[in-house]
């Protein structure tokens, strides 16, 4: 099972920072949470309660309806790559709020600038095609797309990838006001360890398609206890202190089949046999 073993729990104006290594099953959590996975590969257990209701038990028409963009909305993966490049940004963002609220076109495109003015996208822009705005601005735009209905829970996956620094602290400068301005919660995911720890209030360590670890922001942070997060945790270069960067060495074991227990046990076992194995002969040439 791709995911499995995945249990935590997020409050009211709260952010969630899930961190994790490349392939560990971010992304399929969050589209499982919001039933986006294929139809074929999708095999759904567990319970996701929103606000008291495990919405896992609603029909797949009434979870579009009601759940769907109407309580969690989601910014995908390389989100402002997603968008349509023949439709103007603005008709883009009002969608939403036309199919989830029920509002007129005229109403709907009133709250798509007010989105605009929360994400930082000057009004003018809504005429514009996505061609037309920076990465970072599309980016934004994607992120009032997610806003316009809003849902009491959005879901961020790495909403900062491929931006520069300074994009990357003004993306979650506009995360942090409208925490604070709309009391949104956020499950944030992200490879960004250093500027996404400004807008944590918990942390939750994925490896190898299991939630390892959760805890409150400020107290994992300087001390985590898992030992994988340590390594993650060390792996972030820092300006002063120790200069040599942490790695793991070996793979995260194989999620077809993946060993019982702790799996990341079973990776450094696997890993510190690899590295006393015995080397290849060699030609001699080399
Ligand atoms: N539709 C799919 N069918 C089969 N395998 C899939 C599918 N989607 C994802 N996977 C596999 O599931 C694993 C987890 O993928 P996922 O996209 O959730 O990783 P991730 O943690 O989001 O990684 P990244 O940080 O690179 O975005 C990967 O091995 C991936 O190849
Ligand atoms: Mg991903």
């Amino acid at each position: 099972m791709l995911v499995d073993g995945v249990d935590f729990y997020l409050d009211y104006n709260r952010a969630v920072v899930v961190l994790g290594e490349s392939g560990c099953g971010k992304t399929t959590l969050a589209k499982a949470i919001l039933r986006l996975l294929p139809r074929n590969v999708e095999t759904y257990r567990g319970q996701v309660n929103l606000a008291g209701q495990d919405v896992m038990q609603l029909g797949d028409e009434e979870f579009r309806l009601n759940v769907r963009w109407a309580a969690i909305s989601m910014v995908p993966q390389a989100a402002m790559n997603a968008l349509n490049p023949v439709l103007r940004v603005g008709d883009q963002v009002l969608e939403p709020a036309i199919i989830h609220l029920g509002v007129k076109k005229a109403d709907a495109l009133k709250l798509a600038l007010k989105m605009f003015q929360h994400v930082g996208v000057p009004a003018d822009f809504i005429n514009r095609y996505p061609f037309e705005l920076s990465g970072g601005m599309r980016q934004r735009v994607a992120i009032a797309m997610a806003l316009i209905t809003s849902p009491s829970l959005i879901i961020l996956d790495e909403p900062t990838s491929a931006l520069d620094v300074l994009m990357q602290a003004n993306i979650f400068n506009v995360l942090k006001r409208i925490k604070k301005e709309l009391g949104t919660s956020f499950i944030l995911i992200t490879h960004d360890i250093a500027t996404s720890s400004e807008l944590a209030d918990d942390v939750a360590i994925m490896y190898a398609g299991q939630i390892v670890e959760t805890g409150d922001a400020m107290r994992f942070f300087p001390t985590p206890p898992h030992p994988y997060a340590q390594k993650l945790m060390a792996s972030v270069p820092r300006l002063r202190g120790k200069k040599t960067l942490e790695f793991i060495v070996g793979q995260p074991p194989s999620l077809v089949g993946p060993p019982k227990g702790c799996r990341f046990a079973s990776a450094i076992t696997t890993a510190s046999q690899d590295m006393f194995a015995p080397l290849p002969k060699t030609s001699g040439l080399d």
